[in-house]
């Protein structure tokens, strides 16, 4: 009985401390998209700029594919060639966080 409560506060402060991580990530994510990425994508993801790719509610994993890609040279454009040299592994993951982590709803037209 000792051994099971153990686990489970165990397993309580993993879920606690994951939660808090994930919630700072994201804050990281936040302040990183305002400072380098809202001109073009938009804080909220939607691109103001013609020719800006729309990043809210994209697939988390594709986010840091893509990023990463610019960053090596893999993929190659003006200006996200140079934005991504100045992220971090950690940078890519938080911005990621954040632009997958905005809900958004579809609707076909009619
Ligand atoms: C100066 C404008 C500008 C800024 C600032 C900018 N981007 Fe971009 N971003 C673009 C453009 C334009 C593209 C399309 C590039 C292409 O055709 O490969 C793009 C493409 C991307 C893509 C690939 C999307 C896809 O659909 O494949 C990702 C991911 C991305 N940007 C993330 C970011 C993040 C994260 C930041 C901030 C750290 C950022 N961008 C800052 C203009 C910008």
């Amino acid at each position: 009985m000792r051994h099971l409560f153990g686990a489970v506060v165990i397993l309580l402060t993993a879920a606690i401390l994951s939660a808090d991580t994930f919630a700072a990530d994201l804050r990281a994510g936040r302040a990183k998209a305002q400072a380098v990425c809202q001109t073009c994508h938009g804080l909220d993801g939607r691109s103001s700029i013609a020719g800006s790719p729309n990043l809210s509610g994209q697939n988390e994993d594709y986010i840091i594919i893509q990023l990463k890609a610019y960053r090596a040279g893999k993929r190659q454009h003006p200006q996200m060639s140079i934005i991504a040299q100045a992220l971090s592994d950690d940078d890519i993951d938080n911005v990621a966080k954040w632009y997958s982590s905005i809900r958004i709803t579809v609707e076909l037209p009619e």
